[in-house]
């Protein structure tokens, strides 16, 4: 271990070696590849009875053991439709966790519906079950928990919250298809999923997402919501169907197509993923003031995001975790380890919930909400924890190339080595909320070499 090794911040060379092959996300094999352009040389290519979508919607059916899928045009519309599905409409309560991707929330509103945020684990990131009963009132009617970042949330603990009070419980499973929680399928944990398989996701397919449910009921109803086109049917309003809200929710068969190439490979690259991912963190585990990702062992972790946390205490350091975190994210930018602040907000602080009247002055909408609803983001310490002070995200690690994830090692050990001198650099703003999610960016507003990649 070079550990002491000059720091590449300050001019020595850098822990990545020129060349290496970075992660690309996504990688379509030659197959994949050939059999899109037999789909789109051969098949339909348009409508919900495209025979791509049908079969991707059965072969994920088949996958997480759900009887009822339908695919989508984005996670965002599953998650919608699953709302939809669920009879969640004006005025009703629904739980999300307060840190997370924004539409699980987002899509509480386009139902009508309140959002109301619960704060999340200090360990897993996930929602806290501890803190769900407190937000309960006779309006709540939903809970949609995030397998955040890959990590299956509490399921049993929520399903027995849900049960107790008769909720409904809607997966937000975007980041995780393929973890496993207690032995059952991540999207089958639950009254019903969205998955969205955008092409940063673990089953990339460029833009679309898949809805899910056991129950009959809700999958009968959805239809109301969607203009689900199909062209084997003997009469027009057959085919458009008359009697439906009307939103445009269909699968490309492009992304259908995609996404059934990948599916079949999902435990494959998955796998690939978790042991980069663990022999990262057994590195990372032995160098102090790093805490890499916290696994229970009663289930997988997906990995989408890779996320450490940094206790700069534990190291000495009375900095304030913000400043730690941005100087060691440009000590590590600097040495080809490429970490950012994902999200570093919280959801309850968006405009959208802090300033409603402003937005309602921009645009043609209007809370659901009644004056009695503030959202303040103090009332989530530990979300806010997250995303102010010490953690940051690694994009998974994907490359079948193990060295890469020693190469990354060797950039911590370095910069963690020396912090001494990392709490001096002197950063230019652009970097001073650790956010930058680019390294050749980095490396410009730092001023160091470019490593070719
Ligand atoms: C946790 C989570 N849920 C839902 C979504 C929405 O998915 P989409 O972008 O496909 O609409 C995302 C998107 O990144 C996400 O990260």
């Amino acid at each position: 271990m070079n550990s002491k090794e000059k720091l590449a911040v300050f001019g020595g060379q850098s822990a990545m070696p020129e060349g290496i092959e970075r992660t690309r996300w996504p990688r379509y094999n030659d197959s994949e590849l050939e059999e899109l352009c037999r789909v789109l040389r051969e098949e339909q290519i348009g409508g919900c009875d495209a025979p791509q979508i049908l079969k991707l919607e059965e072969e994920w059916s088949q996958k997480i053991g759900t009887p009822y899928c339908c695919a989508v045009g984005s996670g965002t519309a599953a998650l919608h439709m699953a709302l939809w599905a669920a009879g969640i409409g004006k005025g009703d309560e629904v739980l999300v966790p307060a840190y997370t991707f924004l539409s699980g929330a987002l899509s509480v509103l386009h139902q009508g519906a309140v959002p109301i945020f619960v704060d999340i684990q200090p360990d897993s990131y996930n929602m806290d079950p501890s803190q769900i009963e407190k937000c309960i009132t006779p309006k709540t009617k939903a809970i949609i928990p995030v397998h955040l970042g890959g990590l299956p949330a509490d399921m049993d603990e929520i399903n027995t919250i849900a049960k107790k009070y008769g909720l409904v419980v809607i997966e937000d499973a975007a980041h995780a298809p393929g973890a496993i929680y207690k032995g059952k399928m991540v999207g089958n944990l639950a009254d019903a999923s969205a998955l969205s398989i955008n092409a940063m996701k673990n089953l990339p397919a460029g833009e679309a997402g898949i809805f899910s449910t056991q129950h009959q009921e809700f999958f009968d109803r959805i239809d109301g919501l969607w203009l689900r086109v199909r062209f084997h049917k003997p009469r027009e309003e057959m085919k458009y169907p008359l009697a439906t809200l009307g939103y445009n929710y269909r699968c490309s068969v492009i992304a259908a197509a995609l996404a059934r190439g990948q599916l079949a490979r999902l435990d494959e690259l998955n796998g690939t993923r978790r042991q980069l991912c663990e022999r990262l963190s057994a590195q990372l585990d032995r160098i102090p003031g790093v805490i890499p990702p916290h696994v229970p062992t009663d289930r997988t972790h997906a990995y989408h995001l890779y996320r450490v946390r940094f206790d700069p205490k534990s190291v000495g350091l009375q900095v304030p975790p913000s400043e730690f975190r941005a100087k060691v994210v440009a000590a590590l930018g600097a040495e080809g380890v490429l970490c950012r602040a994902w999200m570093n907000w919280i959801i309850p602080s968006l405009p959208i919930f802090t300033k409603p009247e402003t937005f309602e002055s921009q645009y043609p909408w209007q809370r659901p909400w009644q004056q009695n609803y503030t959202y303040k983001p103090q009332d989530y310490p530990e979300a806010i924890k997250l995303v102010q002070e010490t953690s940051l995200v690694m994009e998974a690690p994907t490359a079948a190339n193990k060295k890469i994830i020693d190469y990354i090692a060797n950039g911590f050990w370095k910069v963690f080595s020396q912090l001494d001198a990392v709490m001096k650099l002197d950063l230019p703003p652009e970097l001073l909320d650790g956010g930058t999610a680019n390294l050749e960016e980095i490396q410009k507003l730092l001023g160091v070499a470019r490593p070719t990649f």
